[in-house]
């Protein structure tokens, strides 16, 4: 699909790239037999006979194909819902006149959903959805009631409502966008992150232009560099980040700062809102001196971009995205591509990068000294720095379209072929994620084997700190079958796996004896009496409000939150996090209402973990397995004298617990 005129309307943007390169990537598969793309059709003098109503164009395996609604004209997506009637009778037209009809559709943005929705209905075909941008997230940014979004916002109700999964390409998206629908609930989104392309970046090297054109803003510009790269509108929050590197000596005296946004010929002739944020950076420049530190070029060529992470790389600087928020965060993929350290933004899609490559930090782009600590611990940390920087390649193989249609084709799988029996389980395995599962691929495929044999009487559990989304996109990436059940959040979220509707649905009860007496706002006032320094919105939860450890020491916490007369538990792990959590909620008393669920007694149950977050669980269950790598002393706990202690790390060390715990015959 060469040649595509992106641009050429409002409404042919990324979601378009996504679905093309998602289609081409799908069809590289050779169980795929072929790949429709149903558009509306519309005849436009100046849009050219190309898009013209039943017109089919052909490439391999895809077809492009252009529905003819009786309008030949051009219509933007606020107004596609006037020919909605008459797109639907004209897919129908479509589904009829093909040889077969098609295993499962995808609908991509809200109108096609609807007609997604009704060949389901009619039909009984299965279907995906991605909602890509959201009404609701733009109703919430613009603060006006527009009816066009309120249609919008409806449209994509219906979609969801009955879709057999919903993708969404990050957490934040899932769990922070989506809580603005009311038919949807979260068992049902799946996060498979899109591909990337990112080639350019990853071998991206420092040009004598990009070199010029900062050098002359600057005295010495082999300092390291901080970096920022966004269009100069108000949400990118370039501002805070002069802000913070003026208010911090220690910045100013070691590092320069580089803020490449947008370009421009004479700043009277953007746009208000691009001229006000560019004359508000340079009056910020003026009123803190930053003369000789600070470079802000005028305009670049696209070949620039990498040139410039490249020479932040060279001077050993870090990117920053203080986005107040970013909804996916693609330059934090093009830095890390460059191993170049980031620091982004705690609000949006940079939680899942940095989660998921651990190539930087994440801060409160409301909190300039956090952004100031952030890149100053970064830069100094020479250590860190290679850390964070080598961890950028990571970003290649996960936002690659082969690894999402690996991840996507068995969600394809799973929704096409006949429903799983119910089955009777004798046992239950439950095992941590994060150095625990996962850890080591080879191990991993060793053990999956394993729990395949032993699937028919053995349920998979998972218990992790991750989030639902969080831990069910890292299982998906890594190839791991949908469990039966994710207990998540530290013990705080329970979600089942429905073998007939092929979805996790979220325990309730458990949910309700979570919330119950729950009160965030209190913990919160405590934490901030100890300045304890929180996590990313995103890891907060009814239930779970959760820090950084840093300096503390827990028990002191603990203490404290006595004294006010708070009954929580404090979790501390890695020596990293800090997790307060509901009273008598954790992944042992999580565990023991699955067991409950499942009509197991304790004696059928098997847990694995590492770290500090599985102490309790590990402690509560009469078969526990600590996996050789352990962190937080759990191999030196008294209290777990009778835990079996692996020879084998992660998945390998699993497999050893497991057949030792069979072997002796009493599980
Ligand atoms: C995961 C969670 C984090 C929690 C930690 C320890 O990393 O994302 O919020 O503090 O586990 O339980
Ligand atoms: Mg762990």
């Amino acid at each position: 699909m060469e040649d595509v005129a992106y641009g050429i309307t409002a409404d042919t943007g990324g979601h378009i790239k996504y679905v093309l390169e998602l289609a081409e990537a799908s069809a590289a598969d050779p169980a795929i037999a072929r790949i429709d793309l149903v558009t509306r059709g519309f005849c436009d003098a100046q849009l050219g006979e190309r898009y013209a109503p039943g017109r089919c164009e052909t490439e391999g395996k895809i077809r492009i194909v252009r529905l003819d609604d009786g309008d030949p004209s051009y219509l933007g997506k606020e107004d596609l819902h006037l020919r909605h009637e008459e797109l639907v009778e004209a897919f129908f037209a479509y589904l009829g006149g093909l040889d077969r009809l098609p295993d499962l559709i995808h609908a991509h943005y809200a109108d096609a959903g609807l007609l997604a929705r009704r060949a389901k209905e009619k039909l009984g075909i299965p279907y995906v959805f991605t909602g890509h941008s959201l009404g609701a997230v733009k109703r919430q940014a613009s603060e006006i009631d527009d009816d066009n979004l309120e249609r919008r916002i409806a449209i994509e109700e219906a979609a969801l409502e009955t879709a057999n999964a919903v993708i969404a390409s990050s957490r934040d998206e899932a769990e922070a966008q989506y809580a603005h629908y009311r038919s949807i609930e979260s068992g049902h989104i799946r996060v498979i992150p899109p591909g990337c392309e990112l080639e350019r970046f990853e071998n991206a090297k420092p040009t004598d232009k990009a070199r010029r054109d900062i050098a002359r803003f600057l005295r010495e510009p082999g300092k390291p560099m901080i970096l920022a790269i966004a269009r100069p509108v108000r949400k990118k929050n370039l501002i805070a980040l002069v802000e913070a590197y003026a208010a911090d000596p220690r910045l100013r005296e070691m590092a320069n700062l580089v803020i490449v946004a947008g370009c421009r010929t004479r700043m009277a002739d953007l746009e208000p809102e691009c001229r006000e944020v560019c004359e508000d950076l340079i009056a910020a420049v003026d009123a803190h001196d930053l003369y000789g530190k600070i470079a802000y070029p005028k305009s670049h060529d696209p070949e620039d971009i990498p040139a410039y992470y490249a020479l932040a790389r060279e001077t050993g600087g870090v990117f920053v995205n203080p986005a107040l928020n970013e909804p996916f965060g693609l330059t934090l993929l093009e830095a890390a591509a460059a191993r170049l350290p980031v620091v982004a933004t705690d609000s949006g899609g940079p939680n899942d990068i940095i989660e998921r490559c651990g190539n930087g930090l994440l801060v409160c782009p409301k909190d300039i000294e956090n952004i100031a600590d952030a890149c100053h611990e970064i830069i100094t940390d020479r250590k860190k720095w290679i850390r964070y920087a080598s961890a950028g390649g990571e970003a290649i193989a996960a936002y690659d379209w082969a690894a999402h249609r690996q991840i996507y084709h068995r969600l394809i799988r799973e929704l096409v072929q006949p429903a799983a029996e119910p089955r009777r389980c004798e046992r239950l395995l439950v095992c941590d994620i994060d150095n625990t599962l996962l850890g080591d691929r080879d191990a991993l495929q060793e053990f999956l084997g394993w729990q395949r044999e032993n699937a028919d009487t053995m349920a998979l559990g998972i218990a992790t700190g991750r989030s639902f989304h969080s831990a069910q996109a890292i299982l998906a990436a890594e190839g791991v079958p949908s469990p039966d059940v994710i207990i998540s959040s530290v013990g705080t979220q329970i979600h089942w796996y429905d073998r007939l509707q092929r979805r996790f649905v979220e325990d309730e009860a458990w949910k309700n004896r979570v919330a119950a007496g729950w009160d965030a706002e209190k913990v919160e006032r405590v934490a901030d009496s100890l300045g304890l320094r929180r996590q990313s919105r995103l890891e907060q939860r009814v239930g779970k409000s959760s820090y950084f450890l840093d300096d503390n020491d827990p028990d002191i916490i603990e203490k404290a939150f006595r004294a006010a007369g708070l009954d929580v538990e404090i979790v501390a792990s890695h020596t990293r996090y800090l997790d307060i959590l509901a009273s008598g909620i954790a992944k042992h008393a999580a565990v023991q209402h699955v067991a409950e669920m499942l009509d197991l007694s304790e004696a059928r149950i098997v847990v694995a973990g590492d770290s500090g977050n599985d102490r309790a669980m590990l402690r509560a269950c009469p078969r526990p397995i600590v996996v050789a790598n352990w962190s937080d002393g759990l191999g030196e706990d008294p209290a777990l004298s009778h835990a079996f202690m692996a020879k084998g790390s992660h998945a390998r060390g699993i497999l050893e617990g497991v057949r030792h715990y069979r072997e002796a015959g009493n599980w």
